[in-house]
């Protein structure tokens, strides 16, 4: 079968790790796990930090890559698969707070190949209005944006939102769900044409970085770090929300203690989602017709395709195809 793994680790050349397989063997049958057929899986990120060994040890190493995808199981089951691998009673009822979670391609064979053996808990019915592409950006992107919003940053109807970088996965995702939620929704971008971007995905207006905005806002959805973190101390409400997944751009911007203090500020960090928030997602997608905005490849694009994640040339999320 076909797979991308990842070969060898280089923080400074990533893609010279990335090994494309058109001979990988299939998945050996295991208890518990079910085989997908993979239909489509969308590259993130991660796959990047794999392949630069940050977060991921060299002893995992070689390890099919991939943490989110859409397929069918042997037995014609529909399936969108739940990325985060770990156990809810360690982290107190809560599995992205389990100390020993990880994410799919972390510790198993992950979802860039024609099938992947998954736990069974993983496997979660794709609705049948939302197509393989689509689902197959929702567990990490998505996932992760609406976990930001809704349950770490506490957005509701009414709320205003800063979102901080427009075209990526995260930062379209949350534009778009923080929309059809009810919120008014402000976007940065570094380019004219991504910031036209950001207003297709539902932002209300959008800025500049660093840009003033009309009014503070409650809550400041975060995943681009330095380039970006003075501005959003700038932006936030007194007693609002800064809610952090990632630091794209540098993880040790100052801290400012003397705002967070005085202006009340909550700075919260938020990783993945809980299954239960991915469901709940799922069916609000399929009840509002919410899609995710997608640039289908084919599997020897891959290459290519994670090389565009790291020059930050994608808008919404790029989704290998396995139908071919
Ligand atoms: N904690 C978690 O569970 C979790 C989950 C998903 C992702 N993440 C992390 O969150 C980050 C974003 O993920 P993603 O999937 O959205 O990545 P992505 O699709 O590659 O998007 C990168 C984002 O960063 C912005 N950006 C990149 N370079 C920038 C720069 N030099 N200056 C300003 N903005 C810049 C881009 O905004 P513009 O180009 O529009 O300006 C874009 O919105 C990554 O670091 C990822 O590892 C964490």
């Amino acid at each position: 079968m076909r797979a991308a793994l990842v070969t060898s680790q280089d923080p400074h050349d990533p893609l010279a790790g990335l090994t494309l397989k058109h001979d990988h063997p299939e998945p050996e049958p295991k208890p518990g796990h079910t085989l997908v057929r993979m239909r489509a899986a969308s590259l993130n990120p991660h796959d990047v930090w794999t392949l630069r060994g940050v977060g991921h040890p060299a002893e995992r190493v070689p390890m099919v890559l991939g943490c989110d995808g859409a397929g069918v199981t042997d037995d014609g089951r529909e399936v969108v698969l739940y990325p985060v691998i770990g156990d809810a009673e360690r982290g107190a009822g809560d599995v992205t707070l389990d100390p020993e979670r990880a994410l799919l391609s972390e510790t198993i064979d992950g979802a860039l190949a024609d099938a992947v053996l998954v736990p069974d808990q993983l496997l979660v019915d794709k609705p049948s209005e939302v197509s393989f592409v689509d689902a197959a950006c929702l567990g990490i992107a998505w996932g992760t944006a609406y976990r930001m919003l809704f349950t770490r940053g506490q957005v509701r109807p009414g709320s205003t939102v800063l979102v901080q970088g427009a075209s990526g996965g995260v930062s379209s995702a949350a534009i778009a769900l923080a929309r059809a939620a009810g919120a008014t929704v402000y976007a940065t971008s570094r380019t004219a044409a991504k910031r036209e971007f950001a207003l297709t995905q539902g932002a209300h207006d959008v800025f500049e970085h660093g840009e003033r905005l009309p009014r503070k806002v409650d809550v400041v959805i975060e995943n681009v770090g330095a380039a970006t973190w003075e501005h959003t101390m700038r932006a936030v409400r007194p007693g609002g929300t800064i809610v952090v997944c990632g630091a794209t751009t540098g993880a040790m911007p100052p801290a400012e203690l003397n705002r967070i203090f005085y202006q009340q500020i909550s700075v919260v960090g938020s990783t993945a989602c809980t299954r239960d928030e991915f469901v709940r997602m799922l069916e609000f997608l399929d009840r509002t017709g919410l899609r995710p905005s997608t640039e289908t490849l084919r599997f020897d694009e891959i290459p290519a395709g994670l090389g565009r994640l790291v020059d930050g040339e994608v808008l919404g999320k790029l989704v290998v195809s396995f139908e071919d």
